[in-house]
């Protein structure tokens, strides 16, 4: 049988009692365990995949941590988390004609779409009796592979940072612009001032702004990452330099600091991934008819802001999920030529795979975590495995 990780209710709890329920001391090592699966039968649209590499997303530290939502409760115990990989199909159900065996492809998270084709549900997370993707071999519907763009110029491992992050960056970007767009026109101001904070998915955002001429700007406590993204004329500020943001005085230094940057405007476009301190931040950098785009909530699920304040200023706050499947495709034609994840130092191995996410958890890796699943490449992508 493969082997896949799994996350169970219990195993949160026990991890819970050990550290007194102190999160600060929580090991999510210690709750990401290997298990056995049983893949269910081909149906006449599945295709059979070997899982080749996985990139670690944050969701499963969410769901480790059981900070927003104790998933694995919810789903009755367990889940076999995973919902961003790179595989190679062994074979596939009779009424499959968009993939052979030998194709490689990348997966995305949908779990199901609404009428507009946005997700209900995330794979892997809280669509039912869905199981996900850090396993040696996974069953899918067709409609969940994308074929993998191997001739991109980027290598195997950064393919696996980006089946989650690009469509999700793709997805904020085309939303924030075009929600600025109806307040300002082009006509009157073609070049934005655009600001991320830390993180892949802000990263690949900014990658894109940078790209279509706008100046894009990378807030991160990370100095490698910050490094990588100045090799792509992506400015970049400290975001330890303002303590991350502990008390109003940081808030209004970088706000100052910004602005100084800017000539007095402030960013017209900030993707935050992080709320918590973060969101102030964003909000008091912003400029005249800013857009403050989100698909996450790393430090808190919740925010609070002066309606009155926001409205004065023509401020939007744009909140969104992932992107459809459709806009996934449009994000992957964009590997290599726009999107340039920065990549953790270390390739962890399958094994390693619960000690790459407690890394991710302590915030201590060089860039987005990568695990080699597969030991034997297909012979497609040998050239692309340094
Ligand atoms: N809804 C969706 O579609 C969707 C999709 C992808 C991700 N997400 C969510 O979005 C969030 C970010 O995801 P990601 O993939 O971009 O994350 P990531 O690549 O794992 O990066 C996380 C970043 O968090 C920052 N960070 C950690 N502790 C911090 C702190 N105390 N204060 C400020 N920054 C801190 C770090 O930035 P530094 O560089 O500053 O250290 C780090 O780079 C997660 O909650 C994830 O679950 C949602």
């Amino acid at each position: 049988m493969p082997r896949a990780y799994a996350i169970t209710a219990e195993a949160i709890a026990a991890e819970n009692a050990r550290v007194a329920g102190d999160l600060e001391k929580f090991d999510v090592s210690k709750v990401i365990a290997l298990d056995e699966l049983a893949l269910r039968e081909m149906g006449p649209k599945d295709v059979h995949l070997k899982i080749l590499v996985a990139s670690a997303e944050h969701n499963v530290d969410h769901a480790a941590l059981a900070d927003t939502l104790n998933i694995a409760e919810f789903r009755g115990g367990k889940i076999y988390p995973g919902n961003s990989a790179v595989g190679e199909v062994l074979a596939v159900g009779r009424d499959v004609t968009r993939f052979k065996p030998g194709d490689v492809v990348i997966t995305h998270a949908n779990g199901e779409p609404d009428a507009y084709g946005y997700p209900l549900r995330i794979w892997a997370y809280d669509q039912p009796d869905s199981i996900g993707w850090y396993g040696e071999e996974a069953m899918v519907g067709d409609w969940q592979i994308l074929p993998a763009p191997l001739d991109c110029g980027l290598n195997l491992w950064e393919i696996a940072a980006l089946p989650l992050r690009a469509p999700t960056a793709y997805h904020l970007w085309r939303r924030g612009l075009g929600i600025f767009r109806v307040k300002v026109a082009r006509e009157q101001l073609a070049r934005l001032n655009v600001l991320g904070f830390g993180g892949g998915v802000s990263e690949l955002f900014l990658m894109l702004a940078r790209h279509e001429g706008h100046r894009a700007i990378f807030c991160s406590g990370s100095p490698e990452r910050r490094r990588h993204l100045e090799g792509l004329g992506i400015e970049t500020i400290d975001q330890k330099r303002f303590n991350r943001f502990v008390d109003r005085d940081d808030v209004k230094a970088f706000s100052k600091h910004v602005k100084k940057l800017t000539d007095g405007e402030g960013a017209h476009v900030v993707c935050d991934m992080l709320r918590g301190p973060v969101f102030a931040a964003g909000i008091a950098a912003a400029a005249r008819a800013g857009v403050n785009v989100s698909a996450g909530w790393q430090l808190d699920k919740s925010i609070r802001y002066d309606s009155a304040g926001l409205s004065v200023r023509q401020i939007t706050l744009d909140h969104s999920h992932l992107e459809t499947i459709t806009g996934c495709g449009a994000a992957t034609e964009l590997y290599g030529r726009v999107f340039k994840p920065t990549v953790h130092r270390e390739i962890y191995a399958f094994g390693d795979l619960p000690r790459a996410f407690e890394e991710m958890h302590q915030n201590v890796q060089t860039g987005i975590p990568i695990v080699r699943v597969a030991q034997e490449m297909p012979q497609s992508v040998e050239t692309l495995v340094t």
